[in-house]
């Protein structure tokens, strides 16, 4: 857990634990967490691997970069320091969900490394990182949003892969190239993957 401000608090623990609600639900929980460039593929992804996961009859939540920038992270921008309070706070959000046992999917930039690992730390074995290896040459091609040619003009400042870094990740769980393969084998792979660690 993250130091506290107050030394006057002190932890509860509940009756009712993660088995207990497992028991009800009868599922296991993982986080997924998606990582990778602005426009590489992380969102269309991880909604598709939703769907997937509804499908087969588990309850999911994702936790989407922009969506979770209007309510939660709201007050947050793109310095270095935000977006690493962005990462905890969905991090700990994340955990919650994976304690009250939800598949719980994640999609991010998440640009530091170290900041990924004190997610993978929150959560354990249970921790399956994503890294959407998009290279940034297509992602700029792409430009959904057209925010790659707004960075190039420096009408965006601190633009992830142009004007502030992505880490990319060392060990990840998996590792997609949306540029070599069809978004259907990208699933597969994934839902072979949680099949295997038995979410599935
Ligand atoms: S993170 O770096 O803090 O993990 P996050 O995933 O929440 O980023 O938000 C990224 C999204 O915000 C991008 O997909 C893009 O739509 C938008 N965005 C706006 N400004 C920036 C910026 N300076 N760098 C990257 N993405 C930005």
């Amino acid at each position: 857990m993250d130091p506290i401000k107050s030394p006057n608090v002190v932890w509860h623990n509940t009756s009712v634990n993660r088995d207990a609600r497992a028991r009800v639900l009868g599922q296991k929980s993982a986080v997924i967490w998606f990582t990778g460039l602005s426009g590489s593929g992380k969102s269309t992804i991880a909604n598709a691997l939703e769907q997937r996961i509804n499908q087969a009859g588990k309850l999911s939540y994702l936790l989407d970069g922009d969506n979770v920038r209007m309510g939660l992270c709201s007050d947050l921008g793109f310095s270095e320091s935000d977006r690493k309070e962005n990462n905890r706070r969905v991090a700990h959000v994340a955990r919650l969900l994976w304690d009250a046992n939800v598949l719980t999917l994640v999609s991010f930039i998440s640009p530091f490394r170290e900041e990924r690992e004190i997610s993978r730390n929150l959560i354990g074995t249970d921790f399956i990182e994503v890294f959407v290896d998009t290279p940034l040459a297509i992602c700029e091609t792409r430009d959904p949003k057209g925010l790659y040619v707004k960075a190039r003009k420096g009408e965006i400042a601190q633009f992830t892969g142009i004007s502030s870094p992505y880490e990319p990740p060392e060990h990840p769980e998996i590792t997609l190239h949306t540029d070599k393969e069809k978004i259907e084998e990208s699933l597969e792979r994934i839902m072979k993957l949680l099949a295997e660690k038995g979410y599935l």
